[in-house]
């Protein structure tokens, strides 16, 4: 394992609570990886400190980025000077570039993960029919990038319809060619099906759909990275093609690692 030094260009990650966060397992290993002299480092910050915390951490110089993660996404947006499309359209942040200024450069990487990790698995969903079941922060996230992707149909489901009502009328304002509309968790017509609850952490969860609604020819893209769900071993049976949460996380690290930019490591 490789240790910061004073060259290095510190991260932190921001969560509450932070004991189960695992991105700098995640992501220092892939910052070597990619030549770059960077390193994350998590920090526990409670929510009612994020906003007057923040501002004051441009002032260690070698501090040069922020991951955020839950409950702090959309507080961090609004503490960003600039921010990107994605972090824009979601209102929320999940990562920060702390510029020489002390300016903060946000942006929302959770959607683009998803995006990239389907194409990566043969599941394109530009000119798709895509059901979105969860929205929920990352469902969220998924809706607008799926839509920016050029999904032709979306149908967004969620345990509490009001939430998938909402945001089918955020996504609807911003894509106005696209069919977007709340919907019940009922993967029939659909050509990919993204699993966004929490639900499949644990085994004993149930399942976030009835199975008997997967079609096979399908897909299904199932957001849970710590395990292969229940979910995905119905759809397997039921002779979908199926991926579980972990390309979603490769994908999304990888563009952090660029957006955050660390110097090249020496002999790079
Ligand atoms: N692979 C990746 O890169 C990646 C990235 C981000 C998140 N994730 C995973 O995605 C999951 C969701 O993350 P999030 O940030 O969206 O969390 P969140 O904001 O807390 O949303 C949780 C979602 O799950 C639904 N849900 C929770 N319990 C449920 C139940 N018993 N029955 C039906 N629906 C239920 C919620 O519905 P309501 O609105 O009705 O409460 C909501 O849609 C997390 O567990 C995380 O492991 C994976």
């Amino acid at each position: 394992m490789r240790y910061p030094s004073g060259k290095t260009h510190l991260y932190a990650i921001l969560a509450h609570p932070v004991a189960h966060v695992r991105a700098p397992e995640f992501m220092n290993p892939l910052i070597e990886k990619a030549g770059r002299d960077g390193f994350l480092v998590p920090f526990h910050i409670l929510p009612e400190d994020i906003e007057r915390f923040v501002p004051t951490l441009t002032a260690i110089r070698n501090l040069k980025g922020l991951v955020v993660t839950i409950p702090h996404k959309p507080a961090m947006r609004r503490l960003c000077a600039e921010v990107g499309d994605a972090g824009r359209l979601t209102g929320t942040v999940n990562t920060v570039r702390i510029e020489q200024d002390g300016r903060l450069v946000g942006d929302m990487f959770d959607g683009l993960g998803l995006v990239e990790g389907a194409k990566a698995n043969g599941m394109d969903p530009r000119d798709r029919s895509v059901l979105i079941v969860g929205c929920g922060g990352a469902g969220r996230a998924i809706a607008f990038a799926v839509a920016q992707a050029g999904a032709s149909r979306l149908v967004l489901a969620n345990r509490t319809n009001a939430r998938a009502e909402t945001l089918a009328d955020e996504v609807a304002a911003h894509f106005p060619e696209l069919d977007v509309s709340s919907g019940s968790a009922d993967g029939r017509g659909h050509d990919l099906i993204v699993q966004a609850t929490s639900l499949g952490l644990h085994a004993t969860d149930k399942l976030p759909m009835d199975p008997d609604t997967l079609e096979a020819g399908s897909n299904l893209f199932d957001i849970i990275a710590v395990r292969d769900t229940e979910l995905m071993a119905e759809a397997q049976a039921r002779g979908l093609s199926v991926v579980g949460g972990r390309p979603m996380i490769d994908h999304q690290v990888a563009a952090q690692i660029a957006f955050l930019d660390a110097p090249k490591l020496a002999g790079e």
